[in-house]
């Protein structure tokens, strides 16, 4: 069965696009590169939590970009030049020798710093969309070499299908027969950074063969699992080599993982980079009850819990 082609929609003279926030159900660090870059091998999801990506095509005019902020979450600037959404359309037209113009919208409901992916997505997402506002032709497979060029994990928004990630995470290879899955999600208030959690894995790991071969004993476990759709077996490999090195920078990542342990949950394990902390559920009742439980302890002394909400694999 072909998997989905992300495409933009054309409404009136505009072009829109979602972008989904994904979750890494499994991450291990296989060892550190020459570059500074850490070859990983990852299992990505994308997830119905979406940043929406609007253009309005304006010849002769500038390339801009306004920001519409929904989440109370997203405090950064995220409007200034360095925007990976304004980054990826000027790199997609340097590529293609084409005068950059129009008006992007990106209205932000992914949380920043949380390990989802939200930059990656939405830079993603302008690649496709503006390949296709400006009729570049490029297929996904040309798209993909420049979406690494903007990070790692862009080349995966490229077509946002559930698939492992080999090298710093740019290596994409799709995953059939995915199951539906079912989460709670907390976005704790403190977000953390990409570098500085790799530079502390780096501090508290040892790399050998051994890491390489038991990785992918563990990780064709899971996949052999999940296919079965045998969601308990397949929670029991989830894994992600960067939350200890996480819990070294915020401890208060271990009371979230000891809250989520009372949760029932077929797994529990941060996301990426973090700080968004995730449960593998039983169903969507599962999840939406865990998001009461977890609301109900998030004041006081929990505050850490921050935004809990529930979501679902795409
Ligand atoms: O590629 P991206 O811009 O997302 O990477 C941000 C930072 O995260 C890198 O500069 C690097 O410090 C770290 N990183 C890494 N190994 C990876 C991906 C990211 O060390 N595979």
């Amino acid at each position: 069965m072909p998997l989905p082609v992300k495409t933009a929609r054309k409404v009136g003279s505009a072009w829109k696009i979602l972008a989904p926030a994904k979750l890494n159900l499994y991450l291990e660090v296989l060892g550190p590169r020459a570059d500074g870059f850490h070859e990983l091998e990852t299992l990505m999801v994308p997830v119905r939590v979406y940043d929406e990506l609007v253009y309005r095509p304006n010849l002769g005019g500038p390339l801009t970009l306004s920001v519409n902020l929904k989440s109370s979450l997203v405090e950064d600037d995220l409007t200034n030049d360095d925007n990976l959404v304004l980054r990826a359309a000027r790199h997609l037209a340097n590529f293609a020798n084409f005068v950059p113009h129009g008006k992007f919208q990106l209205t932000k409901r992914i949380p920043v710093q949380a390990g989802m992916g939200g930059g990656s997505s939405d830079a993603a997402a302008a690649l496709v969309l503006a390949n296709e506002a400006w009729k570049l032709g490029y297929s996904h497979d040309q798209l993909r070499p420049l979406a690494a060029d903007l990070g790692s994990d862009v080349p995966f928004f490229v077509d946002s299908c559930a698939a492992i990630c080999h090298g710093r995470g740019e290596q994409i290879q799709p995953i059939h027969r995915m199951p539906k899955l079912h989460f709670v999600i907390a976005k704790p208030p403190a977000g953390l950074s990409t570098p500085a959690v790799f530079r502390q894995v780096a501090e508290v790991s040892e790399f050998s063969a051994a890491t390489v071969a038991n990785s992918s004993k563990q990780l064709a476990e899971l996949l052999e699992w999940l296919r079965s759709g045998a969601i308990a077996q397949a929670g029991r490999r989830m894994f992600n080599r960067l939350e200890l090195a996480a819990m070294h920078l915020a401890p208060w990542l271990t009371e979230i993982r000891e809250l989520f342990g009372r949760i029932g949950c077929h797994a529990r394990l941060m996301t990426g980079s973090g700080s968004a902390y995730v449960g593998v559920m039983k169903s969507a009742r599962h999840a939406r009850w865990a998001v009461g439980w977890l609301n109900n302890l998030n004041r006081g002394a929990y505050a850490n819990l921050g935004h809990v909400f529930a979501t679902s694999s795409c």
